[in-house]
């Protein structure tokens, strides 16, 4: 089980996707299954957004019940990608219970890393697909056509929670709650760090040599 990890915009999502689709293994991304359930208007979807549009973490137990059904469907059998999972110790020790009864599987924590400026510039500039998901950048990484997908034509939005006094909540959260997952995942020599600067095909080359080496 590869978890992909870092503070907010380090490019987790832009990654989970594209190692992903060499590896032929899902990714579960937590924010775009919050994000989905909220644009369908489900009671889990309006609580989680009034959470996430303020920069706040989802309790540990709703997001342990999301990870835990995404995780028992077939595709995920072979193992998977997931970002934005966990995000609390509380979240990892329920991750560790998880694996132990599934034979075999561990989990390695990939951490990029990426100075505090840098991920301001990621989030203040990113756009998404509406249909896809696919990931932009209006300073870094812009679609062809401004505010359009390059891969499908459909309108490209700014997320609700990539606001000032959003992210400033969001950086908050990951030091306070996130960021001593790093200790935990080291004492169990399941962290390897990975530098998160450069273009986003250098840092999936970078993931992919480092799984190769695993
Ligand atoms: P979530 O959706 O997980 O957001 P996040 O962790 O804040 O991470 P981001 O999606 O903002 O960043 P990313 O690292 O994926 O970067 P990306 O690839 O998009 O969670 C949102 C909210 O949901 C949370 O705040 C919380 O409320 C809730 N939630 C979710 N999971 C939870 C959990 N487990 N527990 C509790 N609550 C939970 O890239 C960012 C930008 O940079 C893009 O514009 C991209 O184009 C650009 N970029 C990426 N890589 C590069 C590069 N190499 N060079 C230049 N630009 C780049």
């Amino acid at each position: 089980m590869l978890i992909f990890f870092g503070p907010p915009g380090a490019g987790k999502g832009t990654q989970a996707r594209a190692v992903s689709t060499e590896l032929g293994i899902p990714h579960i991304s937590t924010g775009d299954i919050l994000r989905e359930s909220a644009r369908k208007e489900t009671g889990l979807g309006l609580a989680a957004k009034a959470r996430m549009d303020k920069g706040d973490l989802v309790s540990d137990d709703v997001m342990c019940r999301i990870v835990g059904e995404r995780l028992s469907e077939p595709d995920c059998r072979n193992g998977a990608i997931l970002d934005g999972f966990p995000r609390t110790l509380g979240q990892a020790h329920f991750l560790d219970q998880l694996l132990e009864q599934r034979e075999s599987e561990r989990a390695l924590l990939l951490n990029l890393q990426l100075e505090q400026t840098q991920v301001i510039k990621r989030l203040a500039g990113r756009r998404v697909c509406s249909k896809c998901g696919e990931i932009y950048n209006v300073y870094l990484n812009p679609p062809r056509q401004d505010e359009i997908c390059d891969k499908d034509g459909s309108q490209l939005f700014q997320r609700p929670d990539d606001n000032e006094e959003a992210i400033r909540q969001r950086l908050l959260a990951y030091e306070r709650e996130t960021v001593p997952l790093i200790d935990y995942y080291r004492s169990k020599n399941a962290l390897h760090d990975i530098n998160g600067n450069g273009e986003p095909e250098a840092i999936t080359e970078r993931l992919l040599n480092f799984l190769k080496r695993t």
